[in-house]
Parts: C-alpha cells; sequence; structure tokens
C-alpha cells in the first residue's frame, strides 16, 4: 500500500532521477570548452562585476567570481573518479534512474583514433548503474566536443557531420549493450544562440547566418544519429534534450504581446521538436523557465521571486508546457532537467513539491510523463559563470576534498518519493 496518495497518479515505472554532463563534473577533460576556458578565465574574472554585478547575491557570489581559476573547470568535482560513491547517493535518494553524458574528446581524442582505456571507463560505468538498479540514460553530446572537430569548424559545416556519425556508429557499437535510453542532444536552441549568436560561449560567432546553419544542422545530426543508433540497437528509446520555457504573453489581450508569444513559441520550443519529430521515441525537454512576453518580443518577466543567476521562478509553469508538448507530439514525455541555483537551499525543495504537483496535474489531464530527472546530482561547472551557482541535490565542497553533502531538499525530496520508486 502506497502511503502517499497524490502520488498514487505516477506510472508504477516511473524514472526519478537527476542529471548531469561529462564536462560539467568529470573533471580532466580536453575539449573546445577547455581550450576555451583557459583563454579566458582572467578576462571573465575582471569583467564579471560589469556582467553580473546587478545580482542581488552579488556580495555574496564576488569573491569567487572575480578569480580567474572561477572560469576553470580542471578537476570538475572529479566525478570520472567517484562515479561509484555518486551512484551510492544516488540510490540513498531513492532515484531510480541517472543522465550522464559521455565525452567525445576522451572517446576519440584525435580523428578517427578511439582510446579504448575511455570506452571501457563507460563500460564500467554503466555497469555500476545497472549493478544498483539505476537506469541510465546516456547523453551524447552537451556542448562539448573534440578540439580537432571545432578547428574543422564544427557544426557549422554540414560536410563535418561524418564525423560526429563515425562517433555515433563507434559508441552505439562499443557502449550499449546495457543501456535503453539515449539523448542525442543538449539543448541546440541554447548553443546556437550562445555560441552563434551573441557570441557568449566559444567559438564566440555573431552571425545570424551561422547561427542558423548550426541550428539546422543539429537536426541533422539528431537525425542521422537516430537512424544509425536504430539499425545497431531497434530497442532503444531515443530522444533529445530541449529547452522549452513556458512562453506566454504578458497581457493576453494585447494583440501584439500574443504575437510575439506565438512567435516565440513556434522559434523556441518548436521549431527543432518539429524538425526530429518522426525520429524520436519520447520527447525529452529540460524546464527552467516562464518567460512573459510583451510588445515587439520583448521580455518582461515579474522581478520576484528570483535564483541565484537572477532567473524568475515559477516551477509550476511546467504544467502548461506539459499540456502543449503532449498535444503537439503524443509522445512519452521524459523531463531530462529541471533545477534551481541555490546556493543557501531556501527554494529547491519548495521548487520540487511544486513540480511534482504540475506533473500530477498534467497525468490527471492523459498526459504520459514518464520520468523527471532533476538538475543536478551534485554542483557542477555552471559553463561561463563558472563554479559559484550551485545547481546539487548534493553540494560538493571542492576546497576539502570534494566531500559530498546531501542537501536537506533532497532528503525531504528522497522521503517524497520513497514509495513510488
Ligand atoms: C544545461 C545545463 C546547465 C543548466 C543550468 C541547462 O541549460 O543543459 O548544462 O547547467 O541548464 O543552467
Amino acid at each position: 500500500m502506497k502511503e502517499d496518495k497524490n502520488l498514487d497518479i505516477f506510472p508504477e515505472q516511473f524514472f526519478w532521477g537527476a542529471s548531469t554532463a561529462s564536462h560539467q563534473v568529470e573533471g580532466g577533460n580536453k575539449n573546445q570548452w577547455t581550450a576555451w576556458e583557459l583563454a579566458n578565465a582572467k578576462e571573465l574574472a575582471q569583467t564579471a562585476h560589469q556582467r553580473i554585478g546587478w545580482l542581488a547575491n552579488w556580495r555574496e557570489v564576488r569573491e569567487k567570481a572575480e578569480q580567474p581559476e572561477n572560469y576553470i573547470s580542471g578537476r570538475g568535482v572529479e566525478h570520472y573518479k567517484r562515479y561509484e560513491e555518486d551512484f551510492d547517493i544516488v540510490k540513498q535518494l531513492n532515484l531510480n534512474s541517472f543522465r550522464f553524458g559521455i565525452e567525445w574528446a576522451r572517446l576519440e581524442p584525435e580523428e578517427g583514433k578511439w582510446d579504448s582505456a575511455a570506452f571501457d571507463h563507460y563500460r564500467r560505468y554503466i555497469k555500476q548503474l545497472r549493478k544498483r538498479g539505476i537506469e541510465p540514460f546516456m547523453n551524447l553530446w552537451h556542448w562539448t566536443h573534440p578540439v580537432w572537430f571545432d578547428e574543422k569548424g564544427g557544426f557549422e559545416k554540414q560536410e563535418n557531420l561524418v564525423y560526429f556519425e563515425r562517433f555515433v556508429q563507434k559508441v552505439a557499437e562499443e557502449l550499449l549493450d546495457d543501456v535503453t535510453y539515449i539523448i542525442t542532444i543538449n539543448e541546440p536552441n541554447v548553443y546556437a544562440t550562445f555560441s552563434y549568436l551573441t557570441g557568449e560561449w566559444p567559438p564566440e560567432k555573431t552571425g545570424k547566418w551561422q547561427f542558423l546553419k548550426v541550428y539546422w544542422n543539429l537536426t541533422r545530426a539528431h537525425r542521422r544519429a537516430y537512424k544509425v543508433l536504430k539499425t545497431v540497437k531497434p530497442g532503444l528509446q531515443i530522444g533529445v534534450a530541449a529547452q522549452l520555457a513556458n512562453i506566454q504573453a504578458k497581457h493576453p489581450h494585447s494583440l501584439l504581446d500574443r504575437f510575439s508569444t506565438k512567435w516565440m513559441r513556434y522559434f523556441w520550443n518548436w521549431w527543432f521538436l518539429n524538425r526530429v519529430k518522426r525520429h524520436q521515441d519520447f520527447v525529452g525537454f529540460n524546464y527552467y523557465f516562464t518567460d512573459y512576453y510583451r510588445g515587439m518580443i520583448k521580455r518582461d518577466n515579474p522581478s520576484v521571486p528570483l535564483n541565484d543567476l537572477g532567473w524568475y521562478m515559477e516551477p509550476e509553469g511546467l504544467y502548461p508546457l506539459l499540456l502543449r508538448v503532449w498535444s503537439h507530439y503524443k509522445k512519452p514525455i521524459i523531463i531530462t532537467e529541471n533545477g534551481v541555483a541555490d546556493s543557501v537551499d531556501q527554494y529547491r525543495q519548495w521548487w520540487i513539491e511544486e513540480t511534482i504537483v504540475a506533473m500530477e496535474r498534467a497525468l490527471s489531464q492523459g498526459v504520459e510523463v514518464h520520468g523527471y530527472l532533476h538538475w543536478s546530482l551534485l554542483d557542477n561547472f555552471e559553463w561561463k559563470y563558472g563554479w559559484w551557482p550551485k545547481f546539487g541535490l548534493v553540494e560538493v565542497d571542492r576546497e576539502n576534498g570534494m566531500k559530498r553533502h546531501i542537501r536537506p531538499s533532497a532528503k525531504w525530496f528522497a522521503e517524497r518519493i520513497k514509495n513510488i520508486s
């Protein structure tokens, strides 16, 4: 008998899990991002005030944000070495699934040369998940790739897709014996925007045309990966991790606000997914944002509550988004990321509670939600912001032996889901 009536609505097989990405936790990576970090850390530290000085918590984060080391992924949180300890924590938290990335630059450090030790590592890694009864969700590409691929122009050039395809083929042949769920690509819209439109991320390009080419090529990369993977192992369940926002009109009766909303929903949420809809077995998406639009595509969000990164928080916005995703694609949905930057753990429990309610409401409307993977298991390297933002269910003390401490909100979450996983 389940103790908690409300949770009865969740299917017996529901995936309760946590998410990570190789570059953000492993440590010791050598890819195009690490190269960029080393070249830019000093400048990022010097310009921190200019970029994020407006944050309400600036005084607390200032010391870290003004140190160049903050911007170097370096030893990560040593997840590459300590994964067994981390999987024990996953178990302790009553989670039954785990999303992780494999690092292309480790597996193919030089063009066409495979590193068998890296393949062995990930094979052992997956076995250790299985041994604990944790379902692996393997992510193939989360914004990082080998330097040699980047030097050839990365995803900007259609002819480079053969390299990605070859990588996927090799992974399919070598690593998938114990894997059923695959995520091919993480947040293509975010990558294309920051790396090729606003130029904030490597390779710092700012051309509309380049942006569109990359966005487009990523749809092709996914479709090709899908075909390769299905040929090698037809039973695989394949999706992407799209970045979807709950986009709403600031004034629902204003024509212009409604137009902006429609356009943003199409371009940000549906454009990519529409192009891959025949090549996915589930719809995976990451939810962090509810955004209100007014006038000519201007974002106008309430000023509270904000997380540590200054992002407006409306966790219940997941509900209307789930309804819309379901009505568009009618495929099982897996929330591949969802979480909050919250170093003192004041919002995380509330955020997860609201999220569970949003999923319950959607499930009661017949939406097939199959899983929820919280971002993140561990505090990790938050890209251009570096180390100070804290997304982990588990705090990592990088200054004291990388010690892991389970946050109170995570203990609460573990209790909440105990009877269903
Ligand atoms: C990304 C993660 C990132 C998280 C929080 C997502 O957009 O996939 O890599 O850490 O958001 O910013």
